[in-house]
């Protein structure tokens, strides 16, 4: 099976086995069966956030479990939850036409419900894990459902204990599991299909403008009281001006993450460029924009083979057509070798290599 259609980068990899999978039952007829059972396997959403740099031996389980509803009306929330195959974008839709406002920052991040709480998506100010409520998932090793509150899933910015093989364990303080060593034969142990996620979406609703773009589009519109549909809208025309749509420009979303590091190393950089786009932490650690230090290494517009850097947002790599993964790798390599010339700081990629 090619997987060319099943990633939004557009890279060629070839699977011996896809099995869709449309319920929890389902994944568990794979998990009983003789042959796909034991094989290792890899869990599919929509193919937004992973660079595909070979074929892949292992099963590959596409996530298509579908179904939106609200499910609870409480005094200080509604409860909605969502089948992991169900598009991202669907269900902010169906959000803001049931009246339960609270993604709408969130508006045009591709992919699924069922990898969202992967890589903890976000932008504008909201992060999944700030509207989650919890998720149901299968183990691929015993084929059960368990429900994972927030403090199981571990999440962090971009991060979450399912970016690294996580089973269901008591909530201590024990370190997780470290990852399984790349190329590993089997299923990494406590491989999880994510069947359905709850949001909590907070009532009364609040809006979160604090994004400079959002200051600039009230200041625009004259509009001080904007209601969600029209914060959806002011996103979703952001987005449009610097991110490309897969459907026209295969990309992965940003490329690496914002680095975070202590005021002293932030302090040492200033030094150097005064102009470095810097935000500080809560915690008194201070994230750097990555797409401004890329850019400022001069690599807006550059291209090796298929591979290029977005001409609107150096943070995300894109196909010029054709791209194959290693054009891809390469390309990431030398940004991150640039970056690390110029700033001293190691760059890490978001969406996941396979
Ligand atoms: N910048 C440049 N040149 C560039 C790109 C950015 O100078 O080529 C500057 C911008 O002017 C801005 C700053 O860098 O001052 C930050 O850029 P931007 O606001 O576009 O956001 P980002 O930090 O690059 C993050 C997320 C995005 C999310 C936006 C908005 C990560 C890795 N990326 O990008 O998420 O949409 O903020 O919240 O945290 C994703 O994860 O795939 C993703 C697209």
């Amino acid at each position: 099976v090619s997987l060319k259609p099943y990633n939004t980068f557009g890279l060629p990899a070839v699977a011996r086995t896809l099995v869709r999978v449309r319920s929890d039952d389902d994944v568990r007829r794979v998990v009983a069966d003789p042959v796909l059972g034991p094989a290792a396997k890899f869990v599919l959403g929509g193919g937004s956030n992973i660079i595909l740099t070979r074929d892949m031996p292992q099963v590959v389980l596409k996530v298509e479990v579908p179904g939106m509803a609200v499910v609870e009306e409480r005094a200080d929330a509604w409860i909605v939850e969502a089948g992991g195959g169900v598009g991202w974008d669907d269900l902010v839709a169906f959000t803001l036409e049931a009246g339960c406002p609270g993604l709408e920052n969130m508006a045009s991040i591709p992919g699924t419900v069922g990898a969202s709480p992967v890589q903890n998506i976000g932008a504008y100010g909201i992060e999944l894990k700030d509207r989650f409520e919890s998720l149901d998932a299968v183990d691929l090793a015993t084929g059960e459902t368990r429900t994972w509150d927030a403090a199981r899933c571990r999440f962090g910015y971009r991060d979450s204990a399912f970016k690294r093989g996580a089973s269901f364990e008591p909530v201590d303080d024990t370190p997780p599991a470290a990852a399984p060593a790349p190329g590993s034969a089997s299923t990494p142990p406590g491989s999880q299909v994510i069947t359905r996620v709850r949001f909590r979406l907070p009532r009364p609703w609040q809006p979160v403008l604090g994004y400079l773009e959002l200051q600039r589009k009230m200041l625009e519109t004259g509009v001080t009281n904007p209601t969600p549909r029209q914060i959806h809208d002011w996103i979703v025309a952001i987005r449009r001006t610097k991110l490309p749509d897969p459907a026209a420009i295969g990309n992965a979303g940003s490329f690496f993450k914002n680095p975070v590091v202590t005021p002293e190393q932030c302090r040492d950089i200033i030094g150097r460029d005064p102009e470095i786009v810097h935000y500080p932490l809560p915690d008194g650690s201070v994230k750097l924009a990555a797409g401004w230090m890329i850019d400022v290494c001069g690599w807006k517009g550059k291209s090796v083979g298929g591979a290029g850097v977005y001409e609107k947002q150096a943070l995300v790599l894109v196909n010029r057509g054709a791209a194959i993964g290693s054009e891809v790798m390469t390309l990431a390599r030398a940004i991150q070798e640039s970056v690390y010339g110029r700033f001293g700081i190691r760059l890490e990629p978001e969406p996941v290599i396979v």
